[in-house]
């Protein structure tokens, strides 16, 4: 019923609006004295910590795009090595499980078929399971020997948005835990911790952005393909910016990591053809602006979500798009909020059933 939207016209809104309060439900109970409380991982998590020599990371689709950001934080952050793959590959091929192996499986539903037998079949190669999963009562929660719950409360549209950004929070907290194992130290992880505070406003802030994307949803529209790019953490949000276009407004929308764009796609930029660019605000900034003028000279029309400081020049064919002043490791958190917008803003211009998409399942509990 339209009373179970708040007064949104579809879920999906509704879930996106969310995000503010559930970022912050993520964390919030986790924190004791400024450093992540392991034990909201359950009875054993320290025990189980001590031992963890690498990450494994299990998922699909939307879950799947969440743990390849894991990876750049638990190698770039903590100097966990880690390996993420779908399940559906993992479960299908020979695989070698190193000594001291932490199997995380990420999943909204915690009963994806493929992600739910990829666990089965190694759960005896493995030092332990861990699931950051959305309900406690499903069966990736009942079979994992930790878990950590995300808290975004249920999600109805079929295009994941509140359960991922949440899956962020969660293996951010992941990484913090493990971390002090690693590389990472308590100073360092006080600071993210700290950071963390900031997340709820500036998704806040990411979310009041959505009339200047209406706006832009208009050049999208009428076009059959699209091209996402990122690099670093923002590669993946990217992806998922894709693959939430494909979802909900069924244009063919690809992602690359920006280095990637002279090796191929570049061929394909035109005018009909928009590339959307999520700009880091690191060092490689400069590299991207580079293959940015690329795709402008082709004619393609370019739109680039970069932070207030960044210098980048709107002209003709690029328009940039302001985004909050982001600390670095928030970054994939806040700039998903746009894309998920866009993607919604596209959907109902074209008239698609956006909770509901064609052929797609909230949940794939069979093969
Ligand atoms: C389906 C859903 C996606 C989701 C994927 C994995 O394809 O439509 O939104 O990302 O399954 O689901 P899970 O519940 O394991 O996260």
């Amino acid at each position: 019923t339209s009373a179970d939207k708040a007064g949104f016209k579809h879920y999906m809104l509704k879930e996106i609006y969310e995000q503010p309060a559930v970022t912050h439900a993520a964390f919030e109970d986790r924190i004791k004295d400024g450093l992540v409380d392991e034990s909201a991982f359950g009875e054993q998590a320290a025990v189980i910590f001590d031992q963890v020599k690498q990450v494994q990371i299990i998922a699909c689709g939307t879950s799947y795009h969440a743990g390849m950001i894991a990876k750049y934080w638990m190698e770039g952050l903590a100097g966990i090595p880690c390996h993420v793959e779908v399940a559906s590959e993992y479960r299908y091929r020979p695989v070698v499980i190193s000594e001291g192996t932490l199997f995380i499986s990420i999943s909204q539903s915690g009963e994806t078929a493929d992600t739910l037998a990829a666990l089965r079949d190694v759960q005896d190669q493995i030092l332990a399971s861990l699931t950051i999963c959305n309900v406690p009562a499903s069966s990736l929660v009942r079979e994992s020997d930790l878990n950590l719950m995300t808290n975004a409360g249920p999600e109805i549209g079929v295009a994941s948005t509140k359960a991922f950004t949440t899956q962020l929070v969660g293996l951010l907290l992941t990484t913090l835990v493990l971390g002090r194992r690693f590389k990472l130290s308590q100073e360092k992880e006080r600071e993210i911790v700290a950071l963390l505070a900031q997340l709820p406003g500036l998704m806040e802030h990411a979310i009041k952005m959505d009339g200047s994307i209406e706006e832009m949803s208009q050049a999208f529209a009428e076009k059959n393909h699209s091209l996402f790019l990122g690099r670093g953490t923002l590669y993946p949000v990217a992806m998922e910016g894709a693959l939430k276009l494909k979802e909900i407004s069924y244009i063919h929308a690809e992602a690359y990591p920006a280095g990637e764009l002279k090796h191929g796609p570049l061929a394909l930029v035109d005018k009909d053809m928009p590339v959307v660019t999520v700009a880091p605000r690191n060092e490689m900034l400069d590299k991207l602006k580079a293959n940015l003028q690329e795709v402008s000279a082709r004619g393609g029309e370019l739109f680039v979500f970069a932070g207030c400081s960044q210098e980048v020049q709107p002209g003709e064919g690029i328009h940039v798009l302001e985004m909050p002043e982001v600390p670095e490791v928030l970054e994939p958190i806040v700039y998903t909020v746009p894309l998920q917008l866009l993607s919604y803003h596209v959907a109902v211009l074209k008239g698609t059933d956006v909770d509901q998409p064609r052929n797609l399942a909230k949940s794939v509990t069979v093969e």
